[in-house]
C-alpha cells in the first residue's frame, strides 16, 4: 500500500504535536508493510488558488502555478491508495497550510454540475485515493471537532474517509512522557496504522483508546493559566518556556499543591512514605501538606496529623526555591526557612517530581 501523509503542522520535532501523533500512526502503518512517505507543507511552496479554472478548461487537471503542488504533490497524491491529511487544529478547523493545499487539488475535479443525494456537487477528473484525517487540538472537549468533523465529511463525501483520527488535549502530549495514559493511546495510535493498512478503517475499540480523555477543564485549565501567567511575567513565549524546561510558579496554595499533584512520578516513588507539612507566611499565608504513599500522592490544606518534616517558609521564598530561582540549601544557610523532623526528605524528594 502506498500512503501519502502530508503534515500542514508549521511546527516540528517534540513541539509539534501533529508531528508526534502522526508519527506514530505511520509506525504501524509502516511496520504492517505500507510504503509510506511524508510531505511537510511547512518546507514546500504551494501558492494560493486564484480561482482562474484554468485547470478546468485551458489546460484539464493542470494548475497555472508550476510549484510544488504541481510539480511533486498532486501527481503523489493521485498515486497513493490512502492519503493522511494531518493537520493542527487552529479556529476549529484544518489550519491555512491545509486548507491551501485542500483548495489546490481543484484540478482534479471536473467543471460540471451534477446532483448527488440531492446536493450540488463536480464530479472527478481522476479516482480519487481514500483519506484519513488526523488532527489535534489543545482544547480538552471531543466536541472542539465538531465543525471540522462536519467539514471533512461533507469534502470527502465522494471519496472514501476512511478514519478520522481527533486527539484533544494535545499539548499534554510528549514523545518522552512515560505516563500510562499517554502510553497507551501511542500504542492504540501504532495499532490504528496497522489497522488502516490491513483493513482500510480503525475498529471502534482502538479509536476509543486513541480518543481517550488525558484530562478536563478542571484539570487543565488551572494549570494551563498559571504557565501563561508564568510567561507573561517572564516575557517569553510558551516555546521559549518549554526549552527552557521553565517551571509554572504558583501563586496560591491550590495552585502550589495542583503542581505537587501534576509533577509527581508515581513510577520513581517506590515504597517511599513520607509526609510534608507547609506552614506558608507573607503575602500567601497559609498552612497545607502532602502525603506521598505506595506511589501516590495526596495534598490537603490545614495541619497534617503526622507530618514527618514540617518547613516553614515566606511563600514567596519556597517558590523561588521550587522554580529554581533560589537555591534551596543556600536559603536554609541564610535561615529565608526553616524545617523540623527529617530533613533527608528534602534531599530525596526531586527525584519524586518531573518538571
Ligand atoms: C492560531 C491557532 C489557533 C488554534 N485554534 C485552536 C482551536 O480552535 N481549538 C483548540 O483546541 N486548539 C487550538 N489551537 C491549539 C492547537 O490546536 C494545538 O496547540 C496543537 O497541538 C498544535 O499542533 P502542533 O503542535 O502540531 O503545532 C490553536 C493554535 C493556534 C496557534
Amino acid at each position: 500500500m502506498k500512503v501519502l501523509a502530508i503534515n500542514s503542522s508549521a511546527r516540528t520535532g517534540d513541539v509539534s504535536k501533529t508531528e508526534i501523533v502522526l508519527d506514530y500512526l505511520l509506525q504501524g502503518m509502516r511496520e504492517a508493510g505500507a510504503d509510506v512517505t511524508v510531505v511537510e507543507l511547512r518546507k514546500k511552496k504551494i501558492r494560493c488558488c486564484i480561482g482562474c479554472f484554468t485547470c478546468w478548461t485551458k489546460t484539464p487537471g493542470v494548475c497555472i502555478h508550476k510549484d510544488d503542488m504541481t510539480e511533486e504533490i498532486l501527481p503523489k497524491y493521485l498515486a497513493s491508495d490512502l492519503v493522511i491529511l494531518a493537520t493542527p487544529l487552529f479556529h476549529y478547523t484544518v489550519n491555512a497550510m491545509m486548507k491551501t493545499f485542500i483548495e489546490r487539488t481543484l484540478p482534479i475535479a471536473l467543471p460540471f454540475f451534477e446532483k448527488r443525494d440531492g446536493v450540488t456537487t463536480h464530479p472527478y477528473r481522476h479516482q480519487a485515493p481514500p483519506v484519513a484525517v488526523l488532527s489535534v487540538a489543545g482544547f480538552p472537549e471531543e466536541s472542539v471537532f465538531d465543525a471540522l468533523k462536519f467539514y471533512v465529511n461533507f469534502l470527502f463525501r465522494e471519496q472514501r474517509l476512511a478514519a478520522e483520527i481527533y486527539r484533544t488535549s494535545s499539548e499534554m502530549f510528549t514523545r518522552s512522557s512515560a505516563g500510562k495514559k499517554i502510553s497507551d493511546i501511542r500504542d492504540a495510535l501504532i495499532q490504528g496504522g496497522r489497522e488502516l493498512v490491513s483493513s482500510m478503517k480503525i475498529c471502534p475499540e482502538t479509536m476509543d483508546r486513541i480518543k481517550k480523555p488525558m484530562t478536563d477543564f478542571e484539570e487543565m485549565a488551572p494549570l494551563g493559566n498559571l504557565m501563561w501567567q508564568t510567561c507573561i511575567n517572564e516575557g517569553i513565549t510558551m516555546g521559549e518556556a518549554q526549552k527552557k524546561r521553565l517551571i509554572p510558579r504558583p501563586d496560591s496554595i491550590e495552585t502550589f499543591l495542583m503542581l505537587m499533584r501534576f509533577s509527581f512520578k508515581g513510577n520513581k516513588a517506590g515504597n517511599t512514605r513520607f509526609t510534608i507539612q507547609f506552614n506558608f507566611s507573607g503575602q500567601v499565608a497559609g498552612e497545607c501538606y502532602f502525603t506521598i504513599e505506595n506511589g501516590s500522592i495526596k495534598t490537603g490544606s490545614g495541619q497534617s496529623d503526622s507530618p514527618d518534616l514540617i518547613i516553614e517558609s515566606p511563600f514567596e521564598v519556597w517558590m523561588d526555591i521550587l522554580t529554581r530561582k533560589a537555591d534551596g540549601q543556600k536559603m536554609f544557610m541564610e535561615k529565608k526557612y526553616t524545617t523540623q523532623g527529617d530533613i533527608s526528605i528534602l534531599m530525596r524528594m526531586g527525584a519524586f517530581f518531573g518538571n
